[in-house]
């Protein structure tokens, strides 16, 4: 029997990597589209799928094109990755995030519910809830404490899940991902934005970099490695919340400085501290214990920090030579 998937947040990072997943594993793919008047799907171009999907036209603040949407895909699996996903963004546009990372979900369980409860539903809950964290290793168990206004946001999306699974008997699952990258991390996040710069730094198209608070945190794992743990989440026979991340915490600084050292440079002699890149309320430090992703889905993270860095940097060493 061929599944069918349905994916919001199809043409962003994560999106592209799941639907490639999914396509090798044999599911029809539907992608949910919100209309843009600039072409986004560069990604699943990237990694030659764009013509095996089916787009469905959507936006996840839109109840009625929701509906359409799971109507039409008749999902086995719906997987809610569309979001305003930069932190950095959310203070300036609070309103929206909240509509579409907080109430989107809804409007997808709420589709769901109505219209096809055997489906299961995976929601892309995120370690920047833990914010100002609770304990020192965040699990499962950890209080939530969101810092901005897309961590307030994602905190209802995850209540929200776990409610309807409580009230409904919905298979509907959240993973507590922690930051993950790849080539195709859009420019505005920080390990993306270190790489493109050093490429560009290296090639002689720039000379510095700007950044805000380099003492912050994260816990950081390849975005390959990330959707599969997703995947596995709705194979399980019970729905439930996973962490998943690498347990292993590393300071933007030294990210840098395993970026610049890849292309015999000095972070140092490059990167320029500036006030206009930090945040009104910083989450300084993230750390995930991925224990039961590890032992219930028999998931574990297999690309270290240092082997990620190197992928993104000669991506875009290829892409800025290109330019
Ligand atoms: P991303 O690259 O920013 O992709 C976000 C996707 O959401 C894009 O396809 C975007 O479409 C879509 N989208 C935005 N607004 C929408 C709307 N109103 N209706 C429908 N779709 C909309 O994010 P990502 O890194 O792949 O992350 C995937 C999900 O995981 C997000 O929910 C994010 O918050 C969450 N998450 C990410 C991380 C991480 O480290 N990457 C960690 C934890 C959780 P356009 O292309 O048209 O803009
Ligand atoms: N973006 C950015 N730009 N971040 C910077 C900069 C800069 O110039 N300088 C320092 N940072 C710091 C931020 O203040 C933050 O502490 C850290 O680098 C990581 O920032 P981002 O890469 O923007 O990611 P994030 O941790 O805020 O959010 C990402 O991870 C979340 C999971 O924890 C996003 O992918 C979210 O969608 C995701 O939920």
């Amino acid at each position: 029997m061929i599944k069918n998937a349905l994916i919001t947040g199809v043409t962003g990072q994560d999106g592209a990597y799941l639907a490639k997943l999914l396509l090798e594993k044999g599911y029809r793919v539907s992608g949910l589209v919100a209309r843009r008047s600039s072409d986004t799907r560069w990604r699943l171009r990237e990694l030659g799928i764009e013509s095996e999907l089916t787009y469905l036209d959507g936006d996840l603040a839109d109840a009625s094109s929701i509906q359409r949407a799971v109507i039409k895909a008749k999902p086995d699996e719906v997987y809610n990755l569309g979001a305003q996903s930069f932190v950095g963004s959310s203070w300036d546009q609070p309103i929206t995030t909240g509509i579409v990372d907080g109430l989107g979900v809804t409007h997808l369980l709420e589709a769901i519910r109505q219209f096809s409860p055997h489906t299961r539903f995976y929601q892309a809950s995120t370690s920047e809830m833990f914010g100002l964290i609770q304990a020192e290793r965040q699990d499962e168990n950890t209080p939530f404490y969101p810092r901005s206004p897309y961590g307030v946001a994602k905190l209802y999306g995850h209540w929200i899940t776990v409610n309807y699974r409580e009230s409904f008997g919905l298979h509907a699952s959240s993973g507590i991902l922690f930051n993950h990258e790849s080539p195709l991390r859009g420019i505005e996040f920080v390990t993306r934005k270190v790489t493109d710069a050093v490429a560009r730094i290296k090639l002689g198209k720039q000379r510095e970099l700007r950044l805000g608070n380099i003492d912050a945190k994260r816990d950081w794992g390849f975005a390959g490695d990330y959707v599969e743990a997703m995947w596995l989440m709705l194979q399980q026979q019970k729905p439930d919340d996973y962490v998943v991340a690498t347990g292993v915490t590393t300071t933007v600084r030294e990210m840098c400085r395993i970026a610049f050292e890849h292309v015999e440079l000095n972070y140092q002699d490059h990167v320029i501290i500036d006030p206009a890149f930090f945040r009104p309320a910083e989450v300084d430090v993230l750390l995930g214990n991925p224990g039961k992703a590890e032992r219930v889905l028999g998931w574990s993270p297999k690309t270290s920090l240092e082997s990620l860095i190197h992928m993104m940097l000669d991506a875009d060493l290829r892409r800025v030579a290109k330019e």
